[in-house]
């Protein structure tokens, strides 16, 4: 008696797990592994929850993985999704150099890879970058600095430092790229200077774009540039986790009447009351939705065997070769169309930016 219980049970069980197996394999488009760099910085979250939910939507099911921006952690992470029999991989990297490995695997195991976001460097395993545009994300932060204080007009000279990203991050080439090829003739006529004397892009970089990182070098930039009551006119800071370090260094370090226009990039719940109350004066927009639902449509073309869609051939090589690319585009926000860009479109509500 108790032994038919058992083996009934048993075949209950087996039946429901190939029930369940089943329905599965019915139900799924397959396993995708998704692959973010941290969940200290407000974007990631919002680009792993909106490729999560856009990819199930689709009827993929999703792998989706943050690192704590440990290369050797994203490295594991990307072994266990290929072990696990994921069939895609999208993947924003934390340094692009570190990943040649780890991909070569990939590939073997005839998995493609999409890179999102941010390059992946020196591999020929990668099929599709998607990202902002990111050279046009930098000039618009110089562009911004040299309106603002009506360089085309005025000689000055006016004070300016900078601050920009991690080094092993392709973008921040790209970003302190672009704001230099707009601001650097200004440097050169006399109308920018540095005071600082930091103008390379590893004097300036910001190891992991941590917020206390680009606190203390500028307050060491104060302290030694600026306690005597030289004015501050322009920082230039590649993204809003370096400009909000530039602000609290400010905040506690410099009195002059002059306050510096501070560029930023991505909108961060952290700095948008910042732009509100003008302690930065503008943010470069990027709306993850957008570029999570281009690179869903990716996925599905690949996994289909189609061609994903792509709009630059050109710019991104990897080392390799040139990566096909999806340039989204990125805008400028200021006090002035905040509200629009960012309250109407449905990105944030209006308690969230109080
Ligand atoms: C992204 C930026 C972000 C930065 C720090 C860059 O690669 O493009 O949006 O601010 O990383 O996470």
């Amino acid at each position: 008696m108790k032994k038919r219980i058992v083996v009934l049970a048993a075949a209950t069980a087996l039946s429901a797990l190939a029930f369940g197996t089943m329905a599965n394999a019915e139900e799924s488009k397959g396993l995708i592994g998704v692959a973010m760099p941290t969940q200290d910085l407000q974007r990631w979250n919002q680009d792993g929850e909106n490729m999560k939910a856009q990819l199930e939507e689709k009827g993929y099911e999703v792998d989706l993985q943050y690192a704590g921006n440990e290369v050797q952690t994203q490295v594991s992470q990307i072994e266990n999704m290929i072990a696990n029999g994921d069939q895609l991989l999208v993947i924003a990297s934390i340094e692009g150099d570190s990943l040649g490995t780890v991909l070569a695997q990939a590939k073997e195991a005839g998995i493609p890879v999409i890179a999102y976001d941010r390059l992946i460097m020196n591999t020929d395993a990668v099929s599709y970058y998607a990202t902002f545009d990111n050279y046009l994300v930098g000039k618009t932060q110089g562009q911004y600095i040299v309106d603002a204080l009506d360089l085309e007009n005025q000689d000055g000279p006016f004070n300016l430092e900078m601050v920009t990203g991690d080094p092993g991050d392709n973008n921040v080439n790209f970003f302190f790229g672009g704001a230099m090829d707009v601001l650097q003739p200004y440097i050169d006529a006399g109308k920018l200077v540095v005071p600082s004397g930091q103008m390379t892009k590893d004097e300036v970089a910001t190891a992991n774009w941590a917020t206390d990182a680009a606190q203390s070098r500028f307050e060491n930039i104060l302290s030694s540039n600026y306690a005597d009551g030289t004015p501050l006119h322009a920082v230039l800071a590649s993204n809003d986790s370096t400009a909000l370090g530039v602000v609290n260094a400010l905040a506690a370090n410099y009195t002059n009447d002059v306050y510096p226009i501070i560029t930023g990039q991505d909108c961060d719940i952290a700095n948008v009351p910042n732009i509100i109350e003008g302690k930065q004066a503008m943010s470069v927009f990027k709306d993850t939705r957008a570029l999570a639902s281009k690179v869903v449509e990716m996925v599905d073309a690949v996994m289909q065997g189609t061609e994903a869609p792509v709009n630059d051939t050109e710019t991104y090589d990897n080392g390799t070769g040139v990566i096909p690319s999806y340039l989204c585009e990125p805008v400028a926000v200021t006090v002035d169309n905040y509200k629009e860009m960012l309250i109407d479109s449905g990105y944030y509500t209006e308690e969230q930016l109080q």
